[in-house]
């Protein structure tokens, strides 16, 4: 983190920044950590990197708070304020190159000056590795034939004890077997540290499930590392037979064959190169859903409470909205009688303008939701094939992994179109697009699971779908029971968006699109740059991917 200049730093300044997490549903402030304390400069460049768990479908708040140092208390309200930052990690991560610089504020009436944020995937979050052994005159075990033997690996916990990570297959009646190569994640051998112990263990496979304990031995990833080499002939113990056999050697060796590292390319690649999600947003204003008027209308606006429509859209777009750099969203309703002339439309832009259907952020989304509420005439049928057309449009047109394009359905879930709708997806699936639909309201949304697909691929008239593009989900199941519906949104957000990555990175694999590369590291101006600041991230099940920021 690099913040630039703050305010009224004194030239004895002692600069300190302090990283804030937000916990989901509650508004609770954690402090994660603090940067080391820099003096005597306008520009404090930090080089502490804080590394945290990143995940696409989740928003995830910090704050940044910065002070001059006054004393040694740990004490922060001790100490003189100077401004502060809030974001979310999407936000950083989702800026070009990874790199988000924002004005910081906190002090009314002051210039606060601008902190940077840079973040970075932890290497060897994405590091697999390809590796391959052989044992040579491992213990016979067999009264008739020799061993069948296959290996165990275990990589070892911060608590000393052991979790298996890969078992190879057997190879049957050898002493000499030599097995078929496979690919781990670093963070499946070893958590993404090379010198923690990895256990090997030797078995001779029983039909019955009682395999025969042959010998053991541990590695590191480090010393596998070193590939084929006198230094990866390991030899294979047997402790018991050790201590009862005066002349016992080992029960065989095992050798490393090939060791090779594959980087994965990760979604966030694509987004430090500067791919942009194309959000857009399509809301059903069929009148199954009820008279906007009436409270029992999944529509109704009360002052009081946003419905599942808004709470919908706000859940999924405040997600999204930080991998669009423009943050201008098209949005679209169907469905409906438009005004003046009564005419029905299943694809007409919620702000009124189809020459121009971007609505400014989130709000200016919902701000256009309210207003065509008032204005048109819930009407039927649920056709869902011109939206999805619609966005195919535009996202046939881009075929260099630029953009990727995201449209959001929201419906209550009564579909008049299935067979179009299914043929739209089919065509769709070939594109740079991924569709969530949210039910909401108490519909049973059959016809929706068939679409999303998860089970059975989609297909129509006989063509499946090149991949799966649709993640359905009734926002009913996600409603927290004790009305807390910031915990209700970020349950649906997280469901809804978990797949986006892969369905991602699924089309720019099967496409042979790169990554563009990360344009080069800033440097900011007029004052020399004093460590390299580059910063890891750290991914969890799923999409884990560390960031450092
Ligand atoms: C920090 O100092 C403030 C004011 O001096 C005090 O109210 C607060 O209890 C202190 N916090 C801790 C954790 O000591
Ligand atoms: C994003 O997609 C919409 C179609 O849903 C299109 O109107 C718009 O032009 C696209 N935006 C960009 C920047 O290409
Ligand atoms: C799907 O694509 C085919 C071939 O381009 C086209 O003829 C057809 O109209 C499309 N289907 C829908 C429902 O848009």
């Amino acid at each position: 983190m690099l913040p630039s200049p703050p305010p009224k730093l004194k030239s004895q300044c002692l600069a300190v920044c302090v990283l804030y997490t937000q916990g989901i549903g509650n508004k609770e402030w954690r402090e994660f950590g603090r940067t080391e304390v820099i003096e005597n400069t306008l520009n404090p460049e930090f080089v502490r990197k804080f590394i945290l768990d990143y995940f696409f479908e989740e928003r995830q708040n910090l704050r940044f708070d910065l002070y001059d140092v006054d004393s040694k208390s740990s004490n922060l309200s001790k100490h003189d304020f100077l401004g502060q930052a809030f974001c979310t990690l999407g936000e950083v991560v989702g800026s070009l190159g990874s790199r988000m610089e924002k004005p910081m504020a906190g002090i009314p009436g002051k210039k606060c000056g601008n902190i940077i944020v840079k973040a970075e995937e932890m290497g060897n979050c994405r590091e697999s590795v390809m590796m391959q052994f052989c044992g040579n005159k491992l213990d016979k075990k067999d009264f008739f034939g020799k061993s069948d033997p296959f290996l165990v690996f275990y990589r070892s916990n911060e608590d000393g004890t052991f979790t298996i990570c890969h078992k190879t297959e057997v190879v049957k009646n050898t002493l000499n077997p030599v097995w078929q190569a496979f690919k781990i994640p670093v963070r499946a051998l070893c958590n993404g540290d090379y010198d923690r112990t990895i256990k090997i263990e030797c078995y001779d496979w029983e039909r019955d499930g009682s395999h025969d304990f042959i010998g053991e031995f541990t590695t590191s990833y480090r010393e596998l590392s070193r590939g084929q080499s006198q230094f990866n002939v390991y030899e294979v113990i047997n402790q018991k037979k050790k201590g009862k056999k005066k002349k016992y050697l080992n029960s065989g060796t095992v050798t490393l064959l090939s060791f090779l590292v594959d980087i994965e390319v990760t979604f966030l690649d694509y987004i430090k190169g500067g791919t942009q999600i194309n959000f857009t947003v399509a809301i059903d204003f069929t009148a199954s859903n009820g008279n906007p008027a009436q409270p029992t209308s999944l529509h109704y606006m009360s002052p009081y409470q946003m419905n599942a429509y808004a709470m919908a859209l706000k859940a999924v777009g405040e997600i999204i909205q930080d991998y669009d750099s423009d943050k201008m969203f098209p949005a679209l309703g169907f469905g409906a009688k438009l005004p003046p002339d009564g005419r029905v439309s299943h694809e007409f832009a919620l702000n009124g303008n189809p020459q121009n259907p971007y609505c400014a952020g989130i709000d200016g989304v919902m701000e256009a939701y309210y207003q065509s509420l008032k204005s048109v005439c819930l009407y039927g049928p649920t056709n869902f094939s011109p939206v999805i057309n619609h966005v195919a449009r535009y996202a046939a047109s881009v075929n260099d992994g630029s953009q990727y394009f995201v449209l959001l359905i929201i419906t209550d879930g009564v579909i008049s179109d299935m067979a179009q709708t299914k043929e739209s997806i089919v065509n769709a699936s070939c594109l740079p697009m991924s569709i969530i639909i949210v039910g909401v309201g108490p519909a049973e949304f059959d016809a929706m699971i068939e679409l999303d697909g998860d089970e059975v691929r989609i297909s129509s008239r006989g063509r499946y779908a090149e991949r799966d593009i649709v993640q359905f989900v009734p926002f009913r199941d996600y409603i927290d029971r004790t009305g807390n519906h910031i915990l209700s949104m970020a349950r649906l957000a997280k469901d809804v968006l978990a797949e986006i990555p892969d369905q991602f990175l699924s089309y720019m694999r099967t496409r042979g699109i790169k990554p563009l590369p990360t344009p080069p590291p800033y440097t900011p101006p007029g004052y020399p740059v004093q460590s390299p600041n580059g910063h890891p991230l750290n991914t969890p099940p799923g999409h884990p991917l560390q960031t450092q920021i």
